[in-house]
């Protein structure tokens, strides 16, 4: 894994893990503040979209647990960080704009909640984190992944809002969709992943919850810089 967020200082290299529901602005608020500190970006959602898109391609069902888990365990995940670009690359390939597709979106909640899966995952995970100084974003990196992080975060946001999101992300994509669609898919997801058997969405008891729906992006930044301080 290679992270360039060489400028900023590096304070005593700790563990930022952010989580909460999709759309909640996870991504982008861990994006700027791991560029803020120095400090290594991890996708951990970006992982499990990689392994999905790589099932889609190869026609293996994402029910199959036993294949994906095997791959998962096999495949090779790196991510590059460039100012606020994050590439993704899958056995060398790069993947980071094949991931977002509405396919992958729509299958990578099942492929996720498979027990063999999250187990190959987070092995990996666990290792990038091992030299400290990580900004780790997505489902489980406070409860699982990362349990004795330095702070942790939930992030949450009102449902239109977060449509609202990641409909700007799709159009510069150059997918269209409505928000409409997007709510039903982020309310569908919703209810999945907090329901699902293994490492449903919640929130740890000592994370700090910061509601999104009226903040600008900087001052999401801002506000978990400060409880670092
Ligand atoms: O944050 P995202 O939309 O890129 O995440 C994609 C999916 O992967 C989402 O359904 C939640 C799941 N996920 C997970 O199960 N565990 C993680 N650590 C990160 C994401």
């Amino acid at each position: 894994m290679t992270a360039s967020n060489s400028n900023a200082p590096k304070q005593n290299c700790r563990i930022v893990a952010i989580d909460g529901p999709a759309g909640s602005g996870k991504s982008t608020t861990a994006k700027l503040v791991a560029a803020r500190l120095g400090y290594q970006y991890l996708d951990t959602g970006a992982m499990y979209r990689a392994l999905t898109w790589h099932a889609l391609q190869n026609g293996i069902a994402p029910s199959d647990e036993p294949t994906l888990a095997r791959i998962a365990a096999e495949l090779t995940i790196d991510f590059e960080t460039h100012a606020d670009a994050n590439r993704v690359f899958l056995n060398g390939i790069e993947v980071t704009n094949e991931i977002r597709t509405p396919e992958v979106t729509r299958h990578v909640s099942e492929v996720s909640a498979h027990h063999g899966v999250r187990v190959a995952m987070v092995e990996k995970q666990k290792a990038m984190g091992k030299k400290g100084c990580i900004v780790a974003e997505g489902r489980d990196t406070t409860t699982v992944v990362f349990p004795q992080a330095d702070l942790k975060i939930y992030l949450i946001a009102a449902v239109d809002e977060r449509a609202k999101r990641r409909l700007e992300d799709l159009r510069k994509l150059g997918v269209s969709s409505s928000i409409g669609e997007q709510v039903a898919d982020l309310e569908r997801r919703d209810h999945f992943d907090s329901n699902r058997q293994h490492s449903p969405l919640t929130r740890a008891k000592d994370a700090f919850e910061i509601d999104t729906t009226s903040l600008t992006i900087e001052q999401q930044v801002d506000r978990i810089i400060g409880l670092l301080s």
